[in-house]
């Protein structure tokens, strides 16, 4: 209650502050009026970088390695691709990773988030036959990083399902709990004394919504309505089960923390119109609660409203119940508290209106009922869907904080996309934007024990191929080499990782980018 009490006053303050301090940024000196305070990130913030198997390692069919969905689904379709480039080499970063972590030495970052493959390990799906060169290359990468006092932040779970498993079903099968329990337990197992931060599962809205609701991302099962929500369910119980493995046979001997990474954009009413700020509550339930509620709410469960709302079209459709599958009183139990942050990927806002269109009935979209679009003047990047607005990160991490009661958050993604090019200063804005963001949000309580860029280097962006580039590296993939080269922003985050302050006219006189001697690491417990 205290809390909420305080935040209320503080949204209030901080909302007229923010935008003062936002329009200051651009037209400066405004009335004569700057916020001169300088905030710093304290010594024991972590700063990383970020990238996922499929999307950077290549050797997609070597060393025993078993076919996942992305191969499957890019090979048989390989014109979804804008510009035709698979993750068959990628940055080849399974021959390249000793580079791999020169470039995470040059940045000076504390962590390093990576994913496994699955079916790189496990070329079965299931545990009975274990890939040993598979494992071998993440010890190594590991152990790289390790000499180097970086620490692994690894995701057991980022998009690449196996392919016999999704032939059974796959996600939608609720025997996926199961099967991603024995994957997680194999990894754990292995890596579990070097590794002290894990993260479940990437994005359960975009593996769900995207890849059984829609067919634009593997495995394309294009079942609005129905699919992504089993998809949801089975996701969350895999989650909540690894979360619970980890806890009863890992924590006491490691020691390490285990959280889960969600899509955590922000939503914002178009305008003032009651009907419009309604439906933007009930996104935001239908994509933060839908996740988060499960897990950090004290009732636990999927947020009412949109059991609510799935069941009453589901009955007007003649379904005999709601097509949103519900969680036993047990599953609710196994849920809640099962995690230890919330791994936050942010990377936009979007504005949401009352839709006055029907959408194709079931799907989710119909279920919501809402249009989204977002501001013209807010800057755009190479991808469609992402546009700058920093005060959406501040936003966000206070409406978690007043209505999930303050979760450790970790930055697991945010980034900006480009075209090729080393001079990426629409990137460095961004980032020194959303970087004084967070400050506010750090200020205002919340709690975030560090940030992650997306992404380390290039890589293939799914079905945009490399036509969208989100490297602090630029790669070259024409070069057998794979050519990685720092970019303007990799100094200024550098830059920003050594001074722990944003400055907003700092340049580095060239582009030349050397290993940083960093200070000591210090421990953070999550
Ligand atoms: C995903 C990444 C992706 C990035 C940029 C995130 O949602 O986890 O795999 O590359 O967005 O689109």
């Amino acid at each position: 209650m205290y809390h909420l009490f305080l935040h209320s006053q503080l949204d209030y303050r901080r909302d007229i502050m923010f935008t003062a301090v936002l329009v200051l940024m651009s037209v400066s000196g405004i009335n004569g009026w700057t916020d001169t305070k300088v905030r710093r990130f304290r010594d024991n913030f972590l700063f990383g970088a970020a990238t996922s198997a499929y999307q950077v390692e290549g050797g997609w069919d070597v060393d025993d390695k078993g076919e996942n969905i992305w191969d499957r689904f890019l090979h048989e379709h390989p014109g979804v691709v804008a510009d035709g480039r698979n993750g068959d080499v990628a940055c080849d970063s399974y021959h390249k990773y000793q580079r791999d972590v020169e470039m995470l030495r040059e940045l000076g970052v504390d962590h390093y988030r990576f994913s496994i493959s699955w079916s790189r390990i496990l070329p079965t799906g299931f545990s009975n036959e274990i890939n040993e060169k598979g494992l071998e290359y993440y010890d190594n990468l590991i152990d790289e990083l390790l000499k180097y006092d970086i620490k692994p932040m690894i995701t057991l779970f980022h998009f690449d399902l196996p392919q016999t498993l999704q032939d059974l079903g796959g996600w939608a099968n609720p025997l996926s709990v199961e099967w991603f329990e024995d994957y997680a337990r194999v990894v754990f197992e292995k890596f579990g004394a070097k590794v002290k931060y894990w993260i479940t599962i990437n994005q359960p809205n975009s593996i769900c919504v995207d890849g059984y609701g829609g067919i634009e991302f593997a495995p394309a099962v294009g079942s609005s309505g129905v699919g992504d929500y089993l998809c949801i369910k089975n996701v969350l119980l895999a989650h909540a089960k690894a979360y619970r493995l980890y806890e009863e046979e890992y924590k006491a001997k490691y020691k390490g923390s285990v959280g889960i990474s969600l899509s955590v954009n922000w939503a914002d009413s178009y305008d003032n119109k009651t009907e419009n700020i309604e439906s933007t509550d009930l996104y935001r339930e239908f994509t933060i609660g839908l996740y988060m509620n499960p897990i950090w709410s004290k009732e636990g469960d999927f947020p009412a409203v949109v059991k609510k709302r799935v069941l009453q079209r589901s009955l007007e459709q003649g379904y005999r119940k709601s097509r949103l599958p519900e969680f036993s009183s047990d599953e609710i139990i196994l849920l809640k508290g099962s995690a230890d942050f919330l791994g936050a990927n942010h990377y936009t806002t979007t504005l949401v209106k009352k839709a006055e269109k029907r959408f194709p009935s079931p799907s989710i979209d119909d279920d919501m009922g809402v249009e989204l679009s977002q501001r013209s003047e807010w800057k755009t990047s190479q991808s469609s869907w992402l546009r700058s607005a920093p005060y959406g990160l501040y936003k966000m991490s206070i409406h978690i904080n007043k209505v999930y009661d303050y979760p450790p958050v970790f930055i697991t993604e945010h980034g900006w996309s480009t075209m090729r090019g080393l001079k990426d200063s629409s990137r460095v804005k961004i980032l020194r934007d959303y970087f004084n963001a967070l400050l506010f949000a750090i200020e205002d309580g919340t709690d975030v024990k560090g940030y992650t860029a997306w992404s380390l280097m290039d890589n293939i962006e799914w079905t945009a191929g490399s036509s969208e580039r989100f490297g602090l590296y630029e790669v070259n993939f024409d070069s057998k080499e794979k050519t990685r080269k720092a970019r303007l922003s990799a100094l200024v985050y550098k830059r920003i990782i050594e001074e722990r302050i944003v400055e907003e006219n700092w340049k580095p006189d060239n582009l030349n980018i050397s290993i940083t001697k960093r200070k000591k690491y210090v421990k953070v417990e999550l």
